[in-house]
């Protein structure tokens, strides 16, 4: 379970923690996207990252990524690991696998 709907109206990113695994959360276009917080590359936090419409941007050396899929479009063939999410009444739920 990440929490209330509720408490993420304001911005469009956020690093989570899910026990002690942190999680890249993003919204685009009013749904809700959970990636693995690291960049394919070094590891950056992509929650950390330049968001523009549905692409991150890492920034410490400029690898973009699909939230929607995880899909690394600086490499065109790999993807980052991405989670599902649902909403529960007013609750986010996220299935870590
Ligand atoms: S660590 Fe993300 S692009 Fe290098």
């Amino acid at each position: 379970m990440i929490g209330p709907v509720a408490d993420y109206t304001e911005g469009n990113k956020w690093q989570i923690h899910i026990g002690d695994r942190p999680v890249a959360l993003f919204k685009y276009d009013d749904t809700f996207y959970a990636l693995k917080n690291g960049c394919l590359h070094q590891g950056f936090p992509l929650a950390d990252g330049n968001v523009k419409s549905y692409m991150v941007e890492c920034p410490l050396h400029g690898w973009v990524y699909d939230m929607r899929n995880g899909k690394c479009l600086s490499l065109g063939d790999r993807f980052t690991k991405t989670y599902e999410l649902r909403i529960k009444g007013n609750i986010l739920e996220i299935d870590m696998g």
